[in-house]
C-alpha cells in the first residue's frame, strides 16, 4: 500500500519504499557530520532505502543517540554510529559510498566562501581519512563552499595516491532541485516531472541552470529567464535569510542528498542510464573543475554529458561565472598545498 501512495506522489520518492531491489547486494554508506542540520534528516531518508544493508553515522558530537534512534525504523540497513576522531577510521572501513555534509553553515549576510577557512580543515581531515580506510569509495562532497572543498579533496587524495577523479563530486543536487520546482510552478507544471539542467558550480553567479535545456520543453520570456536564473542562484540566500541565523537549507538538502546518493547507488548496482549533475574534476573546458550532468555506472562517473548547446543568454551567464570560479578553485589549491 505505502508503494502504490508513494508511487503516486512522486516517482523519486519509489526509491524509499521500493522492495524489488531489497533483494540486491546492499551498500555500505556512511554521513560524516550525521547530527547536523542536514546529516540528522539525510542519515533518516538513506535509513529508509532498500539499497543500503550498513549505515555509519560519523560526528564529533551527538552520533550515538542519532544512531539509537534511527536504528529503530524497520529497514533493511544497520545503523552503527561512531563519534570522536578516534572512531572515525571504524566508520569508513568497507564503505562504498561516503557523503560528507559535515561543517558550519551559513548565516545571514555571508557567502559560501566565508565558510571556507572552517570547512576547508573538516574536509581536508576527512577526506585524509577516507584516503586510509576507504580509498575505493565513492565521495559525495555536500561541505560548503563546494568549489574549493572538491578541489581540496582531489589534491589530497592525490597525495595519498588514491585519487579516482570518478570518485570524487560534489553535491549540486539542491540546485537542480530548486530549478526543477521553481519552473514547474512558474509554468504550471508537475515539478516531479521537470528537469532542469544545472552547470557550472555551486555558489551565486556559478549557479548556472540551463533553462534553454528543460525537460520538458518549454519556452521562457526574457523577464521569466532573468527572474527564474536569479533566483535560483540566490535561492540557498533565500533560505539563510528565513532562518534568520539559525542554519541554512537543512531538509531540502536532505532530500538532494538522498536522491543524489540513490542514484549513487542504483548505478553502482547495474542500472543503466543514470544521469545526475555533480562537480567534477573537468578536461573539456578552462576549468579544473566545473558541473555538468554525469552519467553514473559500476564505478562512479562514467562520464560527463557535457553541457550541450549554451544559448546565448547562458554563454552570458558563464562568462560571469569565470572569475568566480576560478578564484575558488585556486583558494582550493592553495589550500591544499598548504595542508599538506
Ligand atoms: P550544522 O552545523 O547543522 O551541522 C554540521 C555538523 O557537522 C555538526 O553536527 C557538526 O558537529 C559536524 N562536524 C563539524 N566538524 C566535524 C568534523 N570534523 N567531523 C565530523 N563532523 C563534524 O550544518 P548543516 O546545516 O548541516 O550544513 C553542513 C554543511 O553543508 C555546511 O557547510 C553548509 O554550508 C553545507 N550546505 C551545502 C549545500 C549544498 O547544496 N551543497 C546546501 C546546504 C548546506
Amino acid at each position: 500500500l505505502l508503494g502504490s501512495l508513494i508511487s503516486r506522489i512522486s516517482p523519486n520518492l519509489i526509491r524509499y519504499a521500493s522492495s524489488s531491489s531489497a533483494s540486491s547486494t546492499g551498500r555500505k554508506v556512511a554521513v560524516l557530520g550525521a547530527s547536523g542540520g542536514i546529516g540528522q534528516p539525510l542519515s533518516l531518508l538513506l535509513k529508509l532505502s532498500p539499497l543500503i544493508s550498513d549505515l555509519s553515522l560519523y560526528d564529533i558530537q551527538h552520533t550515538k543517540g542519532v544512531g539509537a534512534d534511527l536504528s529503530h525504523i524497520e529497514t533493511r540497513a544497520k545503523v552503527k554510529a561512531y563519534v570522536g576522531k578516534e572512531e572515525l577510521g571504524n566508520a569508513l572501513k568497507g564503505m562504498d559510498l561516503v557523503v560528507i555534509p559535515a561543517g558550519v553553515p551559513r548565516k545571514p549576510g555571508m557567502t559560501r566562501d566565508d565558510l571556507f577557512n572552517t570547512n576547508a580543515t573538516i574536509v581536508a581531515d576527512l577526506v585524509s581519512a577516507c584516503a586510509k580506510n576507504c580509498p575505493r569509495a565513492i565521495i559525495a562532497i555536500i561541505a560548503n563552499p563546494v568549489n574549493s572543498t572538491v578541489v581540496i579533496a582531489a589534491e589530497i587524495l592525490k597525495a595519498n595516491n588514491v585519487y579516482d577523479e570518478k570518485k570524487v563530486v560534489g553535491v549540486t543536487t539542491l540546485d537542480v532541485v530548486r530549478a526543477a520546482t521553481f519552473v514547474a510552478e512558474a509554468k504550471g507544471l508537475d515539478p516531479t516531472k521537470v528537469n532542469v539542467p544545472v552547470i557550472g558550480g555551486h555558489s551565486g553567479n556559478t549557479i548556472i541552470p540551463l533553462l534553454s535545456q528543460v525537460s520538458p520543453p518549454v519556452s521562457f520570456s526574457q523577464q521569466e529567464l532573468d527572474s527564474l536564473s536569479t533566483r535560483i542562484q540566490n535561492a540557498g540566500t533565500e533560505v539563510v535569510e528565513a532562518k534568520a541565523g539559525t542554519g541554512s537549507a537543512t531538509l531540502s538538502m536532505a532530500h538532494a542528498g538522498a536522491r543524489f546518493s540513490f542514484s549513487v547507488l542504483e548505478a553502482l548496482s547495474g542500472k543503466q542510464g543514470v544521469v545526475e549533475c555533480g562537480y567534477i574534476a573537468s578536461h573539456d573546458g578552462e576549468f579544473s573543475h566545473f558541473a555538468t550532468p554525469l552519467l553514473f555506472g559500476r564505478n562512479g562517473v562514467e562520464k560527463s554529458m557535457g553541457t550541450g548547446k549554451l544559448s546565448d543568454y547562458e554563454k552570458k551567464l558563464l562568462e560571469k561565472a569565470k572569475k568566480e570560479l576560478n578564484t575558488n578553485i585556486q583558494s582550493g589549491l592553495t589550500f591544499a598545498k598548504q595542508y599538506l
